[in-house]
């Protein structure tokens, strides 16, 4: 994991629109982000599912953005995604979709949120598609655990990310499973401070296994997001030894990493999905990714300075 300066430096760059707006005008920046985003448009996104899918892996796509502070904007993310579940239907995809609740206004309040993202949900009912909320930095832990808790209150078939990091997700794992919510487990992308992050390593593995180890004893059908060999071990080996077949759970990977994880994963009959995300608003995603891991910041400035 990156030392935690950098982290916090290319975190910190995630949110910096100046710097987006300039560096996404550079088309070798957009060349090298391409390793991670599927395309700009949906048409490319689409093709990245038929062959995930021709593949034997599922998908759910991501169409990017994030902390929009006006309303029409808000809406216009939510278009998108109607647009995306209706396509995945129309085409008979094996994809879902992931959102994040700062792209449909949560920061003009819960209820304006709720508002925007209604006929999202209501695609996804409609073609039967099952829709992710993404987790975000801790400011909106609560509000996004909120919204997500209201809409299945309301029979909408949503599910919740929770990030190992945090000391609070093995207490939040076990609300979430008693209320049969579907749960995506991750170890969290954002520079959380050490009162209420873990920082070490394994203890960040520890939370992830026994947040997943709660979702499973609970038959809540959670996916296991990690490109993390050993982790992944953790969690196919407390599976089984539970007795838990591998169609109860999801492994879940991000577009253009780690392909050999995902080959395995297949061969060995996991049930595998691959997080695509896509859009024009692809710098804080960009960012986040090259803020996990210090081998993606020298391929970056290489790809910049080293004349390609
Ligand atoms: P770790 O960082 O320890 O990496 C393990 C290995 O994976 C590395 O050694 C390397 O080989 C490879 N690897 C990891 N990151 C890489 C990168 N950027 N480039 C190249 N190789 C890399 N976070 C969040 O806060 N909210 C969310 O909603 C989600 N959603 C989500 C969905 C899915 C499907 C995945 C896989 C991940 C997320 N994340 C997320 C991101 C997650 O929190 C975490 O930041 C990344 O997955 C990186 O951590 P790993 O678990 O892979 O482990």
């Amino acid at each position: 994991m990156l030392a935690t300066p950098l982290r916090i430096f290319f975190v910190w760059l995630s949110h910096r629109r100046w710097m987006a707006r300039l560096a996404m005008g550079v088309p070798l920046v957009r060349r090298l982000a391409h390793r991670f985003v599927a395309g700009t448009t949906l048409d490319e996104a689409i093709a990245v599912v038929r062959a995930l899918n021709a593949r034997g892996a599922m998908a759910t796509l991501d169409v990017l953005g994030e902390s929009v502070v006006d309303r029409p904007s808000a809406e216009a993310a939510a278009t998108s995604y109607v647009t995306t579940l209706d396509r995945i239907a129309a085409e008979g995809l094996d994809a879902n979709v992931s959102l994040k609740l700062t792209q449909m206004g949560l920061d003009l309040g819960v209820e304006a949120c709720l508002e925007v993202l209604r006929p999202v949900v209501e695609a996804g009912s409609r073609h039967g598609i099952f829709v992710r909320v993404d987790m975000e930095s801790s400011d909106y832990t609560d509000r996004t655990l909120e919204v997500v808790r209201r809409l299945r209150a309301d029979g909408c078939d949503v599910g919740a990310v929770l990030q190992s990091y945090l000391k609070r997700s093995r207490t939040d794992a076990a609300a979430l499973a008693a209320e049969g919510c579907r749960v995506r487990v991750c170890k969290g992308a954002y520079a959380e401070p050490e009162s209420i992050a873990y920082h070490d390593r394994a203890e960040i593995s520890r939370s992830f296994v026994d947040c997943m180890v709660t979702l499973l004893e609970a038959d809540a059908y959670p996916a296991a997001a990690t490109h993390d060999a050993e982790v992944i071990a953790a969690v196919q080996a407390a599976a089984a030894e539970r007795g838990i077949g591998k169609d109860r759970y999801e492994l879940q990977l991000l577009y253009g990493i780690r392909r050999d994880i995902q080959d395995r994963a297949l061969a060995q009959g996991h049930r595998l999905r691959i997080y695509v995300p896509y859009g024009a608003e692809w710098w804080p995603y960009y960012m986040r990714r090259l803020a996990e891991r210090p081998a993606n910041v020298m391929f970056f400035l290489r790809g910049l300075f080293g004349g390609r």
